[in-house]
């Protein structure tokens, strides 16, 4: 047995092997950002954000598109464009970044924190049901890092007790469920461009819109109250009608040096999907062989996955090492900082999801109980983070298959040693990113 690098052995990698990096632009991306600035058109409505919003739209499958300032507004924007507000229930995962619960309370929507399942950490479906009360507006579904829930069963239940279905996809731009895109499957569906992911120009947003009322209401609510002007004229929309007059709303758009830098990201996307995915599913059946490893479950119905965050689990049970103190381990290994870590914190304990810190949401006693995280249960959102979770960015799926041969082999050898790897100060799992989320 080889000495662990975290206590003076030799890593498995050496710092100096370089590695990839992200984001990533080309030369055309730095060209079109030029002649936009040498242009008069860089706020909203540009030729190149409906060009952008057009070819997104349809990669995903969805029926119609629009960008937004980032992916926090546009959950913000899903919900008021399907009338949910004061009071109303939204059901979310307890295990996501804390946007997708803090864009409810924005609305002042009380979001109801539900448990997901061990092997893909997405929506637990019978918790999802057990949560439906007469209140319940909404289900708003997380594609987390690089799984899903059943998203057949999930339609289903939201048909039958009449909830909208929001997709988060934040985390999937390029999955695709039978066939179809992720975003095209629920009546809205939210992405962001933020700068960690796999679509990216720095900060961002996107909405889905299943019908062309949903569209011209969120085109309204993300320009100000403005209606839709049917010029450019996309998605080959009319005037609307019956939705011509002004709303009250601000100013949640998005500029043309980001649709541009869109644009190149896009024409790379698929390919850099296809990547990471063959890099996942072979770097999965090499965790797979070592004891006390589980890698995330991968549905049959899934044609292509895109990763945010490539996960895996350990077997705290049978290792009795905590994820903190393996990450620490295995991060050594590689030379790579803090790159493997736990998955998010769960939102019933989460340095940066306070509902009660903000006087917004003082609306009366009623609605701030409703909204206190503290009250529910989550364990196996806890137990991902606190004890089996183990999350890398995408960006180490870009490298080549060499890399993921060495991640496999830090991870063997971690488990070879786990006697050492037991005597590691354990950590408090994952914090917030002050920059990357
Ligand atoms: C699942 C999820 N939803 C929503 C968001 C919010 O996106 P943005 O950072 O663009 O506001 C993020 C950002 O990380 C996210 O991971």
């Amino acid at each position: 047995m080889s000495k662990l690098a975290i206590f003076g052995g030799k890593p498995v990698r050496s710092k100096n092997q370089k590695l990839a990096t992200w984001p990533i632009s080309d030369k055309k991306d730095g060209e079109l950002v030029k002649k936009i600035t040498l242009s008069n058109r860089w706020s909203f409505d540009g030729e190149y954000e409906w060009k952008f919003a057009e070819a997104f739209t349809k990669y995903q499958g969805a029926n119609y598109g629009l960008c937004c300032a980032n992916g926090t507004v546009g959950i913000q924007l899903a919900l008021e464009a399907l009338g949910i507000g004061a009071y109303d229930e939204v059901i979310v995962p307890g295990m996501t970044w804390q946007a997708t619960a803090a864009a409810c309370l924005d609305v002042n929507a009380v979001p109801v924190l539900t448990d997901i399942e061990p092997d893909s950490w997405n929506l637990d479906l019978d918790a999802v049901e057990a949560n439906i009360t007469p209140k319940t507006k909404a289900v708003i579904v997380v594609h987390l890092y690089g799984s899903t829930t059943d998203l057949d069963r999930l339609q289903k239940i939201c048909k039958k007790h009449k909830l909208f279905l929001i997709e988060d996809c934040a985390h999937q731009h390029g999955t695709f469920w039978k066939g179809k895109g992720v975003g095209s499957i629920g009546d809205v569906s939210s992405w962001s461009f933020q700068e960690s992911k796999v679509l990216s120009c720095g900060e961002g947003g996107f909405n889905m819109c299943k019908t062309k009322d949903i569209f011209y209401k969120i085109y309204s609510l993300r320009n100000c109250g403005r209606p839709y002007p049917a010029s450019p004229a996309v998605f080959g929309l009319k005037k609307p009608v019956g939705m011509e007059t002004t709303l009250q709303s601000g100013n949640f758009r998005l500029t043309e040096w980001q649709a541009a830098i869109l644009l190149g990201g896009l024409e790379r996307l698929d390919k850099q999907v296809k990547f990471r995915d063959a890099n996942a599913i072979y770097l999965n059946s090499l965790l797979a062989k070592i004891p006390g490893i589980k890698p995330m479950i991968r549905r049959p119905q899934i044609t292509q996955q895109s990763y945010f965050n490539f996960a895996f689990r350990i077997d705290p049970e049978e290792l009795k090492v905590t994820n903190s103190q393996f990450c620490s381990a295995l991060n050594a290994e590689l030379s790579l900082g803090d790159a493997f870590e736990p998955p998010y914190e769960p939102l019933n304990a989460c340095g940066l999801y306070k509902p009660l810190t903000k006087k917004r949401h003082q609306l009366n006693d009623k609605y701030w109980k409703a909204i206190d995280p503290k009250q529910y249960n989550l364990p196996i959102c806890t137990e991902a983070h606190t004890r089996s979770g183990v999350v890398v960015h995408h960006v180490m799926l870009m490298n080549p298959r060499s890399v993921m041969d060495q991640v496999a082999e830090a991870v063997k050898k971690v488990v070879d040693n786990i006697a050492e790897v037991r005597k590691i100060k354990a950590g408090g799992g994952r914090k917030y990113r002050p920059l990357a989320v």
